[in-house]
């Protein structure tokens, strides 16, 4: 399997962990104790800086996209969902920074603006691979 396949695969598989344990945090912010949430927090960090790490690798993968972007060309590709991905990724990130670095414990207004941005992030996410879904077939199928 081609790298860039192989990172997209362990992209796919991380998002589920984060987004998963990212639903787990709140709803334990709710309705359970603050240990499940604690429990809950720190899956999902470590998921998170796998899935950080991995994303790093699959933004350097596409840097040539970027760098197109300052060309204009007529290319039909989703570029502006692209980008919206790319900013609401930063945001997600910049705020679990805030959060690690500030906020204490559950049900901190900071706590609920990551939560939302991530679910937004995580909708596009979602967007941005179903819509390559082929060319990931394709790709892992080669292997
Ligand atoms: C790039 C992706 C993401 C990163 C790097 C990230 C990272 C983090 C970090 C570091 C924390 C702080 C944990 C703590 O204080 O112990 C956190 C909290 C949280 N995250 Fe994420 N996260 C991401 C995506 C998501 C997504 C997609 C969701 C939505 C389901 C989500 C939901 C939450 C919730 C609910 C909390 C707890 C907020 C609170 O009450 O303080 N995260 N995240
Ligand atoms: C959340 C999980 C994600 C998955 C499963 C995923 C998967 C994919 C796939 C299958 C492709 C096309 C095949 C390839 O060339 O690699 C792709 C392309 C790309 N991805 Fe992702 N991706 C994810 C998140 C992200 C994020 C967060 C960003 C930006 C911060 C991003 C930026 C890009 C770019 C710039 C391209 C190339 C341009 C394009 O095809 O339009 N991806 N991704």
């Amino acid at each position: 399997m081609k790298p860039i396949f192989r990172t997209d695969l362990m992209m796919a598989l991380l998002f589920v962990a984060s987004i998963y344990s990212g639903f787990e945090i709140h709803y334990a912010g709710h309705f359970q104790s603050h240990e499940v949430w604690h429990n809950w927090s720190v899956v999902h960090v470590v998921a998170n800086v796998l899935f950080l790490v991995i994303s790093i690798i699959h933004i350097k993968q596409h840097w040539n996209w970027y760098k197109s972007l300052t060309k204009i060309t007529s290319s039909k590709k989703p570029r502006i969902i692209t980008i919206l991905l790319s900013l609401l990724f930063a945001t997600t990130v910049l705020s679990s920074i805030y959060l690690l670095l500030f906020a204490k414990g559950e049900g901190t207004s900071a706590g609920f603006f990551h939560y939302v941005v991530g679910i937004i992030f995580g909708v596009l996410s979602i967007g941005h691979f179903v819509k390559r879904w082929k060319v990931f077939k394709k790709g892992v199928r080669k292997a």
